[in-house]
Parts: structure tokens; sequence; C-alpha cells
């Protein structure tokens, strides 16, 4: 780290924030639980868990999780889940082993989003889950107290789905095997083994012997390291740009970030300082002369929310930046193919759609625009980010929205020298 560039920090990390909440809420014992983030999903995942009868209480920058050994309650009214598609699948799956029936629901983005893809693995469990008519939200879960562990097949590379089965397998009697698409971010896992549930990789499968439950635990969340991502691109589009980011957390399923600002021409330092569950530590980028780059199919998994990023990098570099076997991207909390091309495309950037994903033709002839965000706090940081890196004025319609997942993320990425 050099005097000259002072660190920035970012809000710990959602994802492991909502399993850390859940694992918790279904242990015994009570957690503590330090850096858990202030954004809305964080917020959902906690007002979903109170609502089941689970007590969370503030204690200055602890979370304290009174865990219920599982017995939760059934609220008589539905769960808001707000934005968070985390919250509401992980809970689905948590829900679908325990002997209650809960209504799920959320905001008008997370109504749009596909639930049959958590639905229908968990009805391997016997568990009865009612949806929508386009298969979406609301959710009501009728949860099978008598669960069996059971063989499901993973046929969607989503790790929301993956932690839901592993969820739900915690409170089934006997053997769940996991199979399939399982190479996706593996915080539940490693979160498991903090909470002293044993959940073993036999070959190509992950194999939980139920019924378990989690024990308390002390623990920290690092910074979210697809947050430190904007700060880290913001940096990496100007030559000689910087930007360093401190205690954000490295699990390599989480990273492939800086391994494509490397490949866009930046410069990429990270050393790791803790190692916990969850490894962390910092990253120092320093901005170049970017040069496209292809994204492969196989890669999107690794980088499935980092790709509106690698977009507006590819509109800073020369040639056209390429991503494919992202249609995932479709079904976030808004289509991102199609939010990213109007947004850059307002900004003057060359963009081509495909079913799966897009091309950038870069670099971009940039221009002062409004950008519509669809409530999306990735594309609204995505262009803000552009927008300082460019030196561009953007107008985002919902600046706002950012605070999903990063309160404070304008004066973070204005901090930036
Ligand atoms: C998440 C998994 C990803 C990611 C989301 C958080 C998680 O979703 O996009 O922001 O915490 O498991 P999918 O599992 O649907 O790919």
């Amino acid at each position: 780290m050099t005097a000259t560039t002072p660190p920035s920090t970012v809000p710990g990390d959602k994802s492991i924030a909502h399993r850390a909440l859940i694992l918790a809420a279904l242990g015994h014992g009570e957690s503590r639980l330090r850096n858990v983030p202030a954004g809305l999903d964080v917020r959902s995942t906690q007002r979903a868990l109170r609502a089941l009868g689970v007590a969370i209480r503030d204690d200055g920058d602890v979370l304290v999780v009174t865990g219920s050994g599982g017995a939760l309650f059934a609220p008589g009214e539905p769960i808001d889940c707000g934005n968070s598609g985390t919250t509401i699948r992980l809970l689905t799956g948590a829900l679908s082993t325990r002997p209650l029936t809960v209504t799920l629901d959320g905001d008008a983005s997370l109504r749009a989003r596909p639930m049959r893809r958590v639905a229908e693995p968990l009805a391997a469990f016997g568990a009865r889950i009612e949806l929508a008519p386009g298969g979406t939200a609301p959710v009501v879960v009728h949860g099978n107290g008598d669960a069996r562990g059971a063989a499901v097949a993973i046929t969607v590379a989503s790790a929301q789905i993956k932690s839901a089965v592993l969820l739900a397998a915690l409170g089934a009697r006997g053997t769940t095997r996991l199979t399939g698409e399982l190479a996706t971010r593996d915080h539940t896992e490693r979160l498991f083994g903090a909470f002293g549930v044993v959940c073993e990789r036999e070959g190509d499968a992950l194999v939980l012997s139920g019924p378990q439950t989690p024990h308390a635990v002390e623990l920290d969340v690092p910074g979210d390291v697809s947050s430190a991502a904007f700060l880290l691109a913001a940096a990496a589009a100007v030559p000689g740009g910087r930007a360093v980011v401190a205690d954000v957390g490295l699990n390599p399923t989480r990273t492939a970030f800086f391994d494509v600002l490397r490949r866009f021409g930046a410069d990429v330092d990270v050393t790791e300082t803790g190692a916990a569950a969850e490894p962390s530590g910092f990253v120092r980028v320093r901005g170049a002369a970017l040069r496209a780059i292809t994204i492969e199919p196989h890669e999107v998994p690794g980088l499935i929310d980092e790709l509106p990023l690698v977009g507006v990098l590819g509109a800073f570099a020369h040639g056209t930046t390429v991503v494919s076997g992202a249609a995932e991207l479709r079904v976030k909390e808004s289509d991102r193919i199609d939010t990213f091309a109007a947004a850059a495309r307002a900004l003057g950037v060359e963009v081509d759609t495909f079913a799966d994903g897009f091309a950038v033709h870069g670099p971009a002839r940039w221009r002062d625009g409004d950008v519509v965000t669809a409530g999306d706090h990735r594309i609204a940081m995505a262009f803000a980010v552009a927008g300082r890196a460019a030196g561009v004025r953007v107008t985002l319609d919902d600046p706002d929205c950012a605070a999903v997942s990063f309160p404070g993320f304008t004066a973070a990425l204005e901090a930036l020298r």
C-alpha cells in the first residue's frame, strides 16, 4: 500500500451475511456476527428471521442472533423479502423441511424473478411450494417436518439454488446428495464448517446427513468483493488511476474479476491478511490503457455480479469485448443485458446484445446522458463508475437503489483519488 493511496473499505459481504444470519437463526445458542452490512438486502433477511420468531439485537458493531434450534414460528402474514433474491430463495430452502406454512413475497423486481428453479428441487424433500402462475413470488412454502434426505441434481449454476437445497438438507432425516452444477460461490459450504455442520465432498457430489443443528459462532464478515469491484473498476479504467480496498473477502469463488482486470491490462495486486472461514485481505489496482477481452461461458458463474462492470470496462478498452453464456443476466434484479445495453447506448457506447450476452465496441465516444437503472443497484453503480472514469455527466433515474448492497457508495467513489 502506498502512502498516497488511502485504502477504501466496503460494507460486509452480502452473500456471507445472509447465510450467517440464517445458520445462526437455525442454530443453538447466541451467535455474534460482526460487520454485517447495513444494505437493504441483508436487512430483508433480518426482518424475515425476526418475523419467524428469531431474536436479533444490535450490540454495538455486532449483531447478536439467538438461535431457534430450528423451532421457527409461522407469522400470520406474508414475509416481505424486499428486493432480495438470496433472502427469498435461501429461506424457501430452509423452511421447506420445517413443519410450517409461510408465505414469502417481495417487491416488483423480486416478483418478476424465477422461483421454480428452487421449488422444483425442493419437492424432493416432500415440501409443497406454491408459486404465482408465472412461477414467481409470492412463494407459499408448506414445509415438510418429516422430510427425508434426497438425491438432488442441480441443473442451473446458481449458488442460491445449491444453498437452498443445502439448508433444506439440514432439516431432513438421512442423507442428502447434491450433484450437477455445484461450481458456484461456496459460502454455504464454508460457513457450514464454521457452524459445525458436516457436509462433505464425495467425488462430484456434496453430501450432508441430517438433521443437523448449527452451533453458535463468532464471525467477522469480510468486506464484499462485489462492492469493492466498483471502486477497483473506477481506477482500472483510467490510466494511472489507483484504488486500494482493505478488509475485503478473497474467497476464490468470488475473485475471478481480479483476473479480468488483469486481462484488460490493469495492474492488480492482492495480499491475503486473514484466513478464517473466509479469506480476506487487501487489493490494489492501478489503471492503464485497456484492451478488449472475451468472457467465455464457463467463466460466468464466477463473475455473475461483475458482468455489468465488465461491459463498462469494455467501453474503455480498445477492441470488442464479448460476454457470452450469460443468459442468467436476464433474470437478475433487472434484465441486465437489456438494461446494461440501453444505459450504455445513452452514454454513446456501441453495444450489441444476444440472448445470452453482449458485445461492447470500444473505446466509446462518451457523452453526457440519462441512465434508466430499472432499480437495479449494480446497474446504477456500474454507470456511476462509467461517468466518473469517462469524465461525463451521468444522471441516474434512481441513484438510491445502490443502497441495496452498498450504502455510502457515492461517497466511496468520490473519495477515490
Ligand atoms: C448469490 C448468488 C448469485 C448472485 C447473487 C447472490 C448468493 O445469484 O447473483 O447476487 O448469495 O448466493 P445466483 O445464485 O442466482 O446466480
